[in-house]
Order: structure tokens, then sequence, then C-alpha cells
């Protein structure tokens, strides 16, 4: 065995790993395209984009040499007090892919980075106008949003969040729009807004901001959203002057077929969070961006008006050269038109789906697509997660069911030809539970 990995054996700490139990890590060496490369000479197609991260493909000449050349030329410099060329046209940029109704990027470091910053800046806003009653959050059931514990407080309470619980803040939990499926679809919506509009009436002055997942909750099984709420929960945020915080840090750079989840409904948001895609999956960095209005508040002679966050690698300079790399390759490599071939191949697919007996839903939101495995032990530690994600594995393709979901999110540079396989080897392993089950 390789020195290396009998070294990571003894001294690394997984994420979301019961290291007793858990089954060696694998040892991987290079990736290239949609394929990840392992020590043994296995190679894997990457159908999950390696946590929803990868973009164009792994190693992308084009981001990777743009990295080795920004770290050629400066590699880091503290982000008080001192600016750099790749930060300010990346916020310019974003600024025009939001169609500048967002103007400022504030930097952090990861999705849960960028969630803390926009529930810091939306409450630090009101305070900064003397407000400080209106300090309460609104999140949805079914939501997450990381994993430090001011985004766990908005996150849906669960097994992953219960020993944390006495640390965690008090949200007022909404009913999320989630599309269900049949005639109750348009109630269930109803509801939803409904709920949010009888506490709103009565406790707007309360609320601070709505914070959501737009168009589809990723880690509670891709379930996605009935049409046209998103837009109804901006009007009604709209009218009572609360801030609607966008988490794009899944759904943002194509994954649900537009730049951005909300451009599905024509939403924009007052605070948006961004981050895995953002360096086209090279590099850890996230932006929090909002509107001129919110960054006014923070104007003032008082320096206890400024914004009181900031992380040692705030605005990497070698991370914003992947981002605005990886934005070029959006425009020369046409990635927009691979997104709409993406998601025609999964509706090609999807009657494969909806015919076959063990599926209770299938379903897709732009390049995202799910199916959901009728599983009598469901749950999320439902024994057929594990199962099917070993069943995968050897037959050559990394996916990593939530639960009884079992989702493709796939980098955008995947092949047709691959992406059928993808769907062949789903089918293949409902046909192998048939005969048999868990
Ligand atoms: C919607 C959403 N928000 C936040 C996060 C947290 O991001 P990170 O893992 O980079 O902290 C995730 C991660 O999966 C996510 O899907």
């Amino acid at each position: 065995m390789n020195n290396w990995i009998e070294d990571g054996r003894n001294h690394i700490w997984h994420p979301f790993t019961q290291m007793k139990t858990a089954p060696a890590p694998l040892p991987v060496i290079r990736g290239e395209k949609e394929y990840l490369f392992l020590e043994d000479g296995t190679r894997l197609i990457d159908g999950i984009s390696s946590w929803w991260v990868t973009l164009h493909g792994h190693s992308h000449p084009k981001i990777a040499e743009a990295i080795a050349s920004q770290a050629k030329t400066l590699e880091q410099v503290i982000f008080a007090g001192f600016v750099h060329e790749p930060a300010a046209k990346l916020s310019k940029r974003l600024s025009v892919l939001w169609q500048n109704h967002l103007t400022r990027s504030f930097f952090s470091d990861d999705g849960s980075t960028a969630v803390e910053v926009a529930l810091k800046m939306s409450i630090q806003s009101r305070v900064n106008q003397g407000n400080k009653k209106r300090n309460q959050i609104i999140a949805l059931e079914h939501a997450y949003h990381g994993d430090t514990l001011g985004a766990m407080s908005v996150g849906e309470r669960s097994i992953w969040t219960a020993p944390f619980h006495s640390l965690l803040f008090e949200v007022v939990r909404m009913p999320s729009p989630v599309a269900e499926s049949g005639p109750s679809a348009e109630e269930h919506k109803q509801y939803c807004l409904d709920s949010l509009m009888s506490y709103l009436e009565f406790h707007h002055e309360s609320v601070s901001a709505i914070i959501v997942e737009p168009l589809v909750h990723g880690a509670s099984g891709m379930l996605m959203w009935a049409p046209g709420a998103l837009s109804e929960i901006r009007k009604l945020t709209s009218k009572y002057g609360i801030h609607l915080i966008a988490d794009e840090i899944m759904t943002g750079f194509g994954r649900t077929g537009k730049w951005f989840a909300c451009n599905h409904e024509e939403v924009f948001p007052d605070i948006v969070c961004l981050s895995k895609g953002l360096t086209g999956g090279f590099l850890p960095m996230s932006i929090t961006m909002c509107t001129e209005e919110i960054y006014e508040q923070f104007l003032s002679d008082d320096r206890m008006k400024a914004f009181f966050h900031g992380h040692s690698y705030t605005a990497n300079p070698i991370a914003c050269a992947a981002a605005n790399a990886s934005l070029d390759v959006f425009e020369e490599e046409k990635t927009l038109e691979k997104i709409v071939a993406i998601e025609n191949l999964h509706q090609s697919r999807l009657k494969d789906y909806e015919n076959h007996p063990l599926v209770a839903d299938a379903r897709i939101q732009g390049t995202i697509f799910a199916v959901e495995i009728k599983n009598p032990d469901g749950g999320y530690f439902s024994a057929i997660g594990p199962k099917l994600y070993d069943f995968y594995l050897k037959n050559g393709v990394l996916l990593r069911p939530l639960g009884n979901t079992v989702y493709i999110l796939p980098p955008f540079c995947i092949s047709p030809e691959n992406l059928g396989k993808i769907h062949d080897l789903i089918l293949e392993s409902l046909n192998w539970i048939l005969k048999e089950p868990v």
C-alpha cells in the first residue's frame, strides 16, 4: 500500500463519515472532464459534480491556467484596506448577471459562511437603522443552509443538528411550497403562501428576513418547488419590507437551467448567497451579494455602523481568478447550451422512470434529475442508500443517494453517452432492488 494512503488513514477525519464503520475512502489521483481516476486505475464518472461544485469538468485547463498565473502574480492579500483586480472584476460581472439589482459583493469562504454573512447583514442593517426589534428570521421546512451554528439554526432541525439544538437560535419555521404531486399540489402551495401571509400580516414588524433555497431543496432530497411560489414570496416580502435572502449556493451558475434559480420567476432577492460553482468548483470561496439599499444602511460617519465580519482569506485572489475564468468558460464553451441539452436528455428519459413499479416520484429542474424510490424503511439512514452507492461505484459511477432519493447533478461537460449511461445504471439498480429487496 502507498504510504500516503496509510498516512491519510491514520491522520484524517472525513466529513459526514462514521470513521469506525465506513469503508476506506477511495484514493483519487486525478480528474479530467466528468471523470475521476483512482489510484488503482479505476475511472469513475462523477454524477454529482463532487458535492455539487464542479461546473465545466475536473481540472479544466482554462481555469487551472488562470489559477497558476494568479498564484505567480498575487496569491493573497489582506482584504481590509486593499483591493485587487480579480475581485473587482468578479464583483462587477456578478452585478451584471443580476442586472444590477444586486450591486455589492461581500466575500467569504464557503456556503455556510455566505449564509452567516447574509443573516448578519440583514440583522445589522436593521440595527443600524435603530430598529433592534426587527430581529426574527423566517426559514422553511426542509431547509438546509450549511453546518455552522447560524446556518444550522435556519436549517430544518434534523438528526444532523440534534446534538447542537441547545446552541441554535430560534427561527419562525414556515411550510415549504414543495410541489406535491396530484390534485393537492395547488392547495399545498396556497396553504404555504397563506401561512406566510397571515404571519406577516400580524408580525412583519418583527421580521428582518426570510431565507429560502429557491426552487430546489437540495440536501433534503432534491425537493422541487411548485412554480410561482417564489415570485409570490417575493411579492409578500416586498409588501412588508422584509429581506428576501436567496440561498443559491447549490442552485446558482446554471444548475437549474438558468444562471440562477431566481431567474425562472424573474425574482430579484435583496440578498443572495453564492458558492460551490462560483469558482467552477476549483477553490472554496463564497459571495453574499446585496442591494445598494442594504449596503447604504452601513454607510455612516459612525464607525460602529460598519459591517463587522471578515475572514483571513476574504476574496482570495486565486479563487477570484478561478471564478473569473469559470465565467469566461461559460461564454467560450456556450455552457448554457450544454445545460439545455442536459435537461432535454433528462426529459427524454423521464418516462422510463414513471412506469417503473419502484418509483415514487421522478423530477427534473434544469440539470438536476431526482428519482425517489418506494422504500418501506424510508428516512435518510435507509439501508437502500449505501447499497445503491456501492452498486453505482462498482459500475463506474459516483452517485450519492440522499436517503432513498437518487439524483444526478452532473458537471456541464458531461457527454450525452455518459449521461445516458448514468440513467441506464439507475434503472438497472431499480430492477436489481426489485429482484433483491433491501
Ligand atoms: C443550499 C445550500 N446552502 C448552503 C450550503 C453549505 O455550503 P458549504 O458546504 O460550502 O458550507 C449547501 C451545501 O450543500 C447548500 O446546498
